[in-house]
Order: structure tokens, then C-alpha cells, then sequence
């Protein structure tokens, strides 16, 4: 994160306008802005610590303090907004040990994940974990899975895990939990999971020739027709079928 303005000025015509410090230093932003968005209007250009700005990414970890409390809160700086008198600070990248692993030598059993995350036995179950997660994964319930085996149900549980690192940043058993369940969803979807057959076909396609002439034709053709082309593309129906496959695409 680089300043690059006071952001003194209200740039925002009849905002009602909040105090909160970025980094220590006091500035007055529009009170409906998002915490990313209030450091980028104080004046801040986001070089990291930041990605998709849709609470899916997880690079936007923050940690702040309301006036007058002692607590430490944290969020996601993309989908919290802001208050009066927040101190705001950015974690761009939470620092947990990862362990080191060639993963095609993992055998994906508890024994595995046990030897290579022995902190798992050091969970007190006292949940800081959940409690901090801004998208609601049972953290907790996931480690516990993990601690008897149970690869699948955790991978299951994680899905939703972005990665941002906050529930390591509360572990008092220093564990990373996020670093685990990764590793997890990896063995499920990797080892343990049947394969997707339409998945494999696709690949095998694509590797072979059967794409090739359509892909030199799609180039012959200028820009503009080829952005229409792609604009009136048939695409899948937001409630479709499991089954559901592009017309172009049936029988293939
Ligand atoms: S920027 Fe991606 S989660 Fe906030």
C-alpha cells in the first residue's frame, strides 16, 4: 500500500463525512465507503492486499480497533464498513508455516496430514477460529475431522475458505488452519475423489486436435465481431440441470 494523497478534501458532494486513521494518521472519508475503499479514497493506491474486491479472494485481510475498545476486530477490508474513529491496518499476507511436501508422494490417509500438521493435537477447541472467519467455515469443526482422520468431511466443511489466514491469527495453539484444510481439499479432490469423466474427455480434447481448426478459424476474425460472438455466446441458465451441456455441445 503506497500514499499517494492527503484525501483531506470531501471528494464526494454532500457525504457525511467520518474520521478514521489508516495507519496511524487521521482522515475524514465518506461514511458508506467500504474499508477498502476509504484507504483508497484517503489518498492510498492498493498495490497488494487486495484482489477481487467480492469477499472471494482473501487478499484483503484487515485488522482494526473501534474508538474506545480494547478489542482487536478483523474482516475483510473489501465487505466491512467502516465506522467512526476505526484504526485501520492491512495484513497483505498472514505469516503461518506452511509444511513442505511433494504432494505425488502423499498418501492421502490421516497418517499423512498428522505427520505433516502434528500442531493439529495442539487445538484447545476454543473456536477463536469461527468466531473470526469472515466466511462462516466451521473452522473448528474442520480441525477436529482432521484430528481423527477424516480427509473427506474436512474438505467438505473448508470449501468455502479463501485463504485470508485470519483464524491462524487467532489460534493460541498456533496452528494454520487455512494451510491444513488446503492441503485437505487437495487429497479429497486430488486422491480421494473419483475422477470427473467429462473433466478427463475435455482435457483429452483439447490436448488432441479436435479444437485446432476451429481455434485457427476464431482467429481470422477481427476483434469487434469476435467480442459479439462472444457477448451472444449461449450460456448456462442460472438455476440449469446437473446435466446440462450447451446445445453446441450435445452429442458431442
Ligand atoms: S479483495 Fe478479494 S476478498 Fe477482499
Amino acid at each position: 500500500m503506497s500514499e499517494t494523497a492527503s484525501g483531506a478534501e470531501p471528494l464526494v458532494p454532500n457525504a457525511t463525512m467520518i474520521p478514521v486513521y489508516i495507519m496511524g494518521k487521521k482522515y475524514m472519508v465518506p461514511a458508506e465507503l467500504t474499508i477498502m475503499k476509504a484507504i483508497e479514497y484517503a489518498g492510498y493506491q492498493l498495490i497488494r492486499g487486495c484482489g477481487c474486491r467480492g469477499g472471494v479472494c482473501g487478499a484483503c485481510s484487515t485488522v482494526y480497533r473501534k474508538a474506545g475498545d480494547y478489542k482487536i476486530y478483523t474482516g475483510l477490508a473489501c465487505q466491512t464498513v467502516i465506522e467512526p474513529d476505526m484504526y485501520l491496518a492491512q495484513i497483505p499476507f498472514y505469516p503461518a508455516l506452511r509444511a513442505d511436501f511433494d504432494y505425488a508422494e502423499i498418501e492421502p490417509v490421516a497418517e499423512s496430514v498428522h505427520a505433516l500438521y502434528p500442531e493439529l493435537f495442539r487445538c484447545v477447541a476454543c473456536n477463536a477460529c469461527t468466531k473470526v472467519c469472515p466466511m462462516d467455515v466451521q473452522v473448528m469443526d474442520y480441525i477436529a475431522h482432521l484430528k481423527r482422520g477424516d480427509i473427506l468431511g474436512a474438505a467438505e466443511i473448508s470449501f468455502d475458505c479463501i485463504q485470508c489466514g485470519l483464524c491462524a491469527s487467532r489460534c493460541m495453539g498456533e496452528l494454520p488452519q487455512y494451510h491444513i484444510a488446503q492441503l485437505a481439499r487437495r487429497l479429497a479432490g486430488g486422491k480421494l475423489k473419483p475422477r470427473a469423466a467429462h473433466a478427463h474427455e475435455m482435457i483429452e480434447n483439447i490436448a488432441g486436435d479436435k479444437y485446432d481448426e476451429a481455434v485457427k478459424e476464431l482467429k481470422k476474425i477481427p476483434l469487434d465481431e469476435l467480442k459479439k460472438i462472444y457477448q451472444e455466446r449461449e450460456q448456462e441458465p442460472t438455476m440449469a440441470e446437473e446435466d446440462w451441456r450447451p446445445e453446441s455441445d450435445v452429442g458431442l
